[in-house]
């Protein structure tokens, strides 16, 4: 038998199979159409084309795999979080969605800050209101687009809109629920009150779950798009962030891990919920049932790679751009980069934040360009870790994952800015197969995500930091830190302009 966890990431969604031992059998990637960016810091995403590729990554895993729909036991979702779908009573999209790293509801957020008081919201959701949260965009489309508000019947998450699609259940789970600025992450449930006090109606939240309960199976319609069996239940899953912590093993104290995809993330587990006052990183509930975990955020992560590639080296593979990069040296001649592309969250959240190289001169390479890049976007998660640390979790070691944990140039460097071993699991699907533990979990192999997480997960490579390169970027990152404050007052006037 088999298991299935499916990720609607941004670049793509994400099918994968395990047996019972939480082994990979086989996997499929859809990709999804670029984020539409109309303006800067704007960003939508289709929800019917995240469905799309969703139907189109199970058919492929299952091909791939050989085997039918009747031998897949459970499924377990994971997805970007933070985005807006907006369903009207007939359950069709409204509009598209705006996803996790839009930025344009500062309004929104100062409104809410006004009305209730910056006190209230970190009682009400541990965390404050961000523009990259889901709050502020239903409050813009709300203010901007009130003939779109006024058909809104259910908000729903990215992962749980493929959910209704499959099931035809609203519902969504406590991890992503954390994302919103109205979920109540320390009692885990909606935080109705406040959504009331904005003059929301609490009608439009999706019933919610923990990550392992079953919160529905495949319709027959479902099954006849995707090749699964109806009735075949579907959990709970999570964000794409607890999931891929389930997936990494971040599910007891003491592991961290960092995670670059198109955005990057240190992650840590919490027994309780402990919240940094400023609201630098964010306090979420877990993937695991009665635990909390705490994340810094970097918008453009592996979104600099990305970008850096698609204007500057059309066409050239991400190996090829970091092997340039290991031919420049540390600090590349004093060149560094601020991955601020989509505004920044952790440390200094702030959706004016923009990006670029600082320290440019005639003599730089294209080498140094993209050392820069990844030295910058390193020392951003650097940033995230401190802050973790400064919570009291203990860090002995990094666990990596994600697109950017591929390179070993860009493994290593890790290691060096960090200055902690970092070590690299034998399965490296991330998100996609925390999805699929979460499904073993809750289909009742293994009775919690811990006892899943010991029995499949195993780590296969350990790299050590290098004291010299430690040492070197120590004083690199003081830099990169004073960069930010230097030009805060900068961003605002280019965004004035
Ligand atoms: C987490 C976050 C991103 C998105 C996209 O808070 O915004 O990780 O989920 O991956």
């Amino acid at each position: 038998m088999y298991w299935l966890g499916l990720d609607i990431g941004t670049g793509g969604s994400r099918a994968l199979l395990v047996d019972e031992r939480g082994r990979v059998c086989a996997g499929f990637t859809a990709p999804h159409e670029d984020m539409r960016m109309e303006r800067p810091l704007w960003a939508e995403q289709r929800p019917e084309n995240w469905w799309d590729a969703a139907q189109q990554a199970i058919r492929g895993v299952l091909a791939e795999a050989g085997i039918s729909g009747d031998q897949v036991r459970g499924v377990g979702l994971s997805g970007q979080m933070h985005g807006l779908v907006m369903l009207d009573e007939a359950g069709q999209v409204i509009r598209p969605a705006l996803i996790w790293c839009d930025q344009r509801s500062q309004a929104q957020v100062d409104w809410v800050n006004q009305t209730l008081g910056r006190e209230a919201v970190l009682r009400y959701t541990a965390n404050p209101v961000l523009t990259g949260f889901t709050l502020p965009k239903l409050l813009w489309v709300r203010d901007n687009e009130p003939h779109h508000f006024a058909r809104l019947k259910k908000m729903l998450l990215p992962k749980d809109y493929v959910r209704y699609k499959l099931t035809g259940e609203y519902a969504t789970e406590v991890s992503d629920a954390s994302g919103t600025s109205l979920f109540d992450v320390v009692h885990r449930c909606w935080a109705y009150e406040m959504a009331e006090r904005l003059g929301l109606d609490r009608s439009i939240l999706p019933a919610v779950y923990e990550s392992s309960d079953v919160t529905g199976t495949v319709t027959p319609q479902a099954a006849e798009a995707t090749g699964l069996k109806a009735g075949t239940p579907v959990v709970g899953g999570g964000g794409d962030q607890a999931s891929s912590a389930v997936g990494n093993g971040i599910v007891e104290p003491g592991i961290v891990s960092c995670t670059l995809g198109t955005s990057g993330v240190v992650f840590a587990h919490m027994d309780q919920p402990a919240y940094d006052p400023e609201g630098r990183v964010h306090t979420f509930c877990h993937a695991v049932r009665g635990a909390w975990h705490v994340m810094g955020v970097t918008q453009g992560a592996g979104l600099s790679l990305q970008w850096f590639r698609n204007q500057l080296a059309p066409g050239t593979g991400y190996d090829t751009l970091t092997a340039e990069a290991a031919t420049a040296p540390p600090g590349a001649h004093g060149l560094f980069w601020l991955p601020y592309l989509m505004g920044e969250r952790t440390p200094h959240l702030d959706a004016s934040a923009r990006g670029g190289w600082i320290g440019l001169t005639a003599k730089h390479t294209r080498a140094d360009l993209i050392r820069a890049l990844l030295e910058g976007v390193s020392y951003s998660q650097k940033d995230c870790l401190d802050l973790i640390e400064q919570l009291g979790v203990r860090v002995s070691s990094v666990r990596l994952s994600g697109g950017g944990a591929r390179s070993a140039f860009w493994r290593q460097l890790l290691a060096d800015v960090f200055g902690r071993r970092v070590v690299v699991l034998e399965t490296q699907e991330g998100s996609a197969y925390g999805a699929a533990l979460l499904a073993l979990v809750g289909t009742g192999v293994y009775s919690s995500v811990p006892e899943v997480c010991r029995v499949a997960i195993r780590e296969v490579e350990s790299l050590d930091p290098r004291p010299a390169e430690t040492e070197f970027y120590a004083r690199g990152h003081a830099v990169y830190r004073a960069l930010y404050p230097a030009l805060k007052d900068i961003y605002r006037r280019i965004e004035a302009l």
